[in-house]
């Protein structure tokens, strides 16, 4: 038994600040945020918020599944910037997609955290324990964004991603996972501060303290992507005895096109398998690989019977990697 994907769906905030909009708030250009990372815009919330995203992106999934609100019995958000701390986003999202069947929860593991949350619904779904699960990465970083800070506020944007999975008797693919808790103050973020609404340049005035950001040591987190990524690519590979010949795709977190590139090297796969998206939505940490997914899906290019790689890194430090077989 495993858990499989049968619908997916995304949502993007409609406002966009271009590079050039960013260049107005910290000493930047276009040119530069495209050569060191690829984002040419990003989506930001102006009157939605993580849970809104997240029931938006869910309700899309459930309708491409052709799966009711009370079918679920899991929903499951991957979050670190949910606009409540309590309840938990996974609830807010069953309130309003009346899912009243549904068990919820979310889980916080930053830009791998939707990797994490489909193997944790997928190990739910192969032993039995739910039969379906709307599985969801929902994020408002600009809320957590420092807009004075050149060296983060280029990367970050807003936006949902999610996918509908069901038990099925096909099989389960076994994951590899890791974490290195003492690396984390490479990527750290204090507190979370309600701005929805507020303009960039406000939300960083009425912040007092600069932690509650977050803070990167970018070259410390893009050698550790560059180097962890393929490691965990190539384990999740030799665990489930598949070559890198057989995958079709590998959807990494979309943070930085440097990092996805330098990956593709160090596999020596083609940069045709690493599809990207980084350059419309920027970094959208749990986000961006189920956003990947849902475009991907709308577009055709996923195919029955293809095999795909997940892989997402980041604070934590974690990294990891999920194999699918596409249905
Ligand atoms: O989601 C997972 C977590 N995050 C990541 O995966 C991010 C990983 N890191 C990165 O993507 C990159 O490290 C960044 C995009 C954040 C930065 O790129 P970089 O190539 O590592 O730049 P750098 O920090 O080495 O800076 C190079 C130069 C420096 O100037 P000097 O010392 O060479 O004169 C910086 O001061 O570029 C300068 N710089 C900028 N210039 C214009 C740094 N940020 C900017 C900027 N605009 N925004």
């Amino acid at each position: 038994m495993t858990g499989i994907i049968c619908g997916t769906g995304s949502y993007a905030p409609s406002y966009i600040m271009g590079n050039n909009d960013i260049a107005k708030l910290v000493e930047t250009s276009d040119e530069w945020i495209q050569e060191r990372t690829g984002v040419v815009r990003r989506h930001i919330i102006r009157e939605e918020t993580t849970v809104s995203m997240a029931s938006k992106a869910g309700l899309r999934a459930l309708r491409d599944a052709g799966v009711s609100p009370e079918e679920i019995d899991l929903i499951l958000v991957s979050t670190i910037s949910s606009n409540v701390i309590i309840p938990c986003a996974a609830c807010e999202v069953q309130k309003e997609l009346g899912a009243v069947n549904a068990t919820c929860f979310d889980l916080s593991a930053a830009c791998t955290g939707f990797v994490l949350a489909y193997n944790t619904a997928a190990a739910y779904l192969a032993c039995g324990i739910y039969r379906t699960a709307l599985v969801i990465g929902s994020e408002s970083l600009s809320n957590l964004t420092n807009w004075k800070d050149r060296g983060t506020c280029i990367l970050f944007g807003d936006g949902a991603g999610a996918a509908v999975m069901k038990a099925s008797d096909q099989k389960f693919y076994l994951p590899v996972t890791h974490s290195e808790g003492a690396k984390g103050v490479a990527l750290t973020c204090k507190s979370r501060h309600d701005c929805n609404g507020l303009t960039t340049e406000l939300r960083t005035e009425s912040m007092l303290d600069q932690e509650y950001f977050m803070q990167m040591d970018g070259q410390a987190v893009f050698k550790f992507a560059v180097k962890k990524v393929p490691e965990v690519v190539k384990e999740v590979l030799k665990r489930n005895r598949i070559s890198q010949q057989e995958i079709d795709w590998y959807i990494l977190h979309q943070a930085n096109r440097r990092i996805v590139e330098a990956v593709a090297k160090r596999l020596d796969e083609p940069i045709e398998k690493f599809p990207m998206n980084l350059q419309e939505y920027g970094n959208t940490s749990s986000a961006s690989i189920p956003i990947l997914l849902d475009e991907l899906k709308k577009d055709g290019r996923l195919k029955s019977g293809q095999k795909i790689v997940l892989a997402g890194f980041g604070a934590g430090l974690t990294w990891g990697a999920a194999m699918i077989e596409w249905q």
